[in-house]
């Protein structure tokens, strides 16, 4: 949502900044701009569009200057077009400024100025910030950014330069991430940290309300009060190839396919010695009488998937809620429930919202989390990390399932913890997920079929999903991916649901996918395959259960052996590929689909 960067160093700041918003582009991509200290003054350039329409304009101008900011965008506030887009200055030209986030207050704010005879040029709320920090100047940038922070209300990440400080880059946030990068000689401002790795894996993470004074040699923290504060430089474990699309055509096949790995490095974090597994080993689960999980989009899809699996194992009740949902319901949550944060980036701004409800309310909180440093890692009582490595693509693949090998064994522990499960038994299923990252590969290794069968799918105007019980949970997610990338309508039903509506949308050729991993629940979702054939449909069944024959009408893709509660690893496997093909034969934006952004830090 937005993805911002800053250069101060001894380098020409525009091919500096280009490449870092090129790696922040998932973050927003309606338009880009860019703003260097020149020799006379900044010299800004903003284009609505992708970022390769930014760079297009900047061919054959020459700006130079070795500090600068940059910012990818996701219109909130004001239409993507060129004004509207970052960096914004103040009407002297004084300030330059970029913003991540949402100002509530920026109205009054802006009336306040206006009545001052200040004039604005954009329809966003970011400018109010430039516009108040250069009305409020007064000769000390550190000054004046403590003094505008003090009355904005809402959310912000900044990188702020002023025309009168030219070797001073101003870092501060609140409620959306943003670090700063060391190099040997100079000094980085970024969102994430996909966008330093080529530079620097030392960084510093900034708190709320912090703020940063960087320059090329030094950087410098403060807090309100403009008390010095005194951080900690971390190292970053992500390689630079992993932030590359290492000869894919997309991040998000490249990503699909790195799954063994991440399911291996996840699983082994959490089965040997280290912290996730001191984590997991720390929760007593006889503590909780309730386990409540949120996220949002494919996260929440994750807690989906993982309320069959505890409720199954660890017989506990689990309550699964849209992020979005659960902070304004006033949960009926207490010291005993366990809320369970899942969340690649630990920045979606719901869920970080569902956290603080959580905490409000005495609740033990826990995050399943990517991103090192975000602020659901930071803020949560536990944290646990899937070892995705940087994810790219904005739909997410890889990290989701690393979640779920979480999840199973959090659930696994749990379930031994409470007596519900003896350790043989236990020890078996832990067993059987260490087998997962071999069956994924098998999987990976024979793309062709659901290659071709993807082909034969583009012009659906509409596809479903079914599958019952835990299959129905990985069918939302096989649905939403869909969604995200093909533009297809799309919606995943329980397979014994569909006679109460959506049979209704069966056509001739209509496509249905059926998802059945479950021995014991195999007739039943074959009877529901059997009654959309009959009204017309092509099914496309995702099994290892399956006694059914293919015929024109029907179409199987078998899937390695697993345990009922493991199979959402393996289908939704196939589900990813599944989309990742139709769109791919679409022709469509797989990384960046229109009118998304992967890390969703605004309401
Ligand atoms: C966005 C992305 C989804 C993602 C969701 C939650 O909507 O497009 O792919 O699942 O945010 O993101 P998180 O970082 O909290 O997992």
């Amino acid at each position: 949502m937005c993805g911002i960067i800053g250069y101060v160093g001894s380098e020409n700041a525009v091919p500096i900044i280009l490449e870092g918003l090129r790696k922040l582009e998932y973050r927003g991509y309606d338009s880009a701009g860019i703003a260097v200290r020149g020799v006379s003054g900044f010299e800004v350039v903003k284009q609505k569009g992708r970022l390769a329409a930014l760079e297009k304009r900047l061919e054959g101008q020459r700006i130079q200057g070795q500090m600068g900011i940059g910012h990818t965008r996701w219109a909130t506030h004001g239409e993507p077009s060129d004004v509207n887009s970052h960096p914004h200055l103040g009407s002297g030209s004084k300030i330059a400024i970029v913003h991540n986030g949402i100002i509530e207050n920026y109205r009054q704010l802006k009336e306040r100025l206006e009545r001052k005879g200040v004039v604005f040029v954009s329809q966003t709320d970011s400018e109010v910030i430039a516009q108040l920090t250069e009305y409020y100047y007064n000769g000390n940038l550190l000054d004046t950014v403590i003094r505008v922070s003090s009355v904005l209300e809402g959310s912000y990440a900044l990188a702020i330069m002023c025309l009168e400080e030219p070797e001073v880059l101003i870092a501060t946030k609140k409620d959306n991430p943003l670090i700063i990068g060391a190099a040997a000689d100079a000094h980085f401002i970024a969102s994430d940290v996909p966008a330093l790795l080529s530079h620097t894996n030392k960084v510093y993470y900034l708190d709320d309300k912090e703020i940063a004074v960087i320059k090329k040699d030094s950087v410098q923290f403060y807090n309100q009060d403009k008390e010095p504060v005194t951080k900690s430089l971390e190292t970053i474990t992500w390689s630079v190839d992993s932030a590359e699309k290492g000869g894919y055509p997309h991040f998000m096949l490249k990503e699909i396919m790195e799954q063994p790995t991440v399911l291996r490095d996840t699983v082994r974090s959490a089965l040997t010695r280290g912290t996730n597994n001191a984590v997991i080993n720390s929760l007593d689960i006889n503590s909780f009488n309730k386990i409540v999980l949120t996220g949002c989009g494919s996260a929440y899809n994750a807690g989906m998937v993982a309320k069959y699996v505890f409720e199954r194992l660890c017989r506990i009740s689990v309550e699964v809620e849209l992020a979005s949902e659960f902070r304004y319901k006033d949960p009926i949550i207490d010291s005993k429930s366990l809320v369970i944060l899942v969340s690649q980036s630990g920045e979606t701004a719901d869920t970080i919202a569902a956290m603080r409800e959580a905490k409000a309310k005495d609740a033990v909180t826990l995050g399943i989390v990517n991103v090192m440093g975000s602020t659901i890692a930071k803020e949560a009582d536990y944290t646990i990390y899937t070892y995705a490595g940087p994810e790219i693509a904005v739909a997410t693949t890889k990290a989701f399932s690393a979640q779920l090998v979480l999840l199973y064994i959090l659930a696994v522990r749990f379930a031994v913890k409470s007596g519900k499960l003896s350790e043989d038994e236990g020890q078996n299923l832990l067993r059987e997920i260490e087998a997962l990252p071999a069956k994924a590969a098998e999987i990976l290794a024979d793309i062709d079929p659901i290659q071709k069968y993807a082909s034969q799918c583009v012009g659906c105007k509409s596809i479903f999903f079914i599958g019952r019980n835990i299959d129905y949970a990985i069918a939302l997610e096989g649905s939403l991916k869909l969604k995200e990338i093909s533009y297809i309508h799309s919606e995943a039903y329980a397979g014994g649901e569909l006679k109460h509506g959506t049979i209704s949308l069966i056509e001739e050729n209509t496509l249905v996918v059926a998802i059945s991993c479950s021995e014991r629940l195999y007739s039943k979702i074959y009877s529901n395959v059997e009654q959309v054939i009959s009204r017309g449909a092509k099914v496309f069944l995702v099994s290892n259960t399956c006694k059914a024959c293919p015929d024109d009408k029907l179409t199987l893709l078998d899937l390695p052996q697993v345990n009922e509660l493991l199979s959402p690893s393996l289908s939704v496997i196939v589900l990813q590929l599944f989309s990742y093909y139709v769109a791919a034969n679409k022709g469509l934006d797989i990384d960046k689909p229109r009118n998304l952004a992967k890390s969703v830090t605004v309401e």
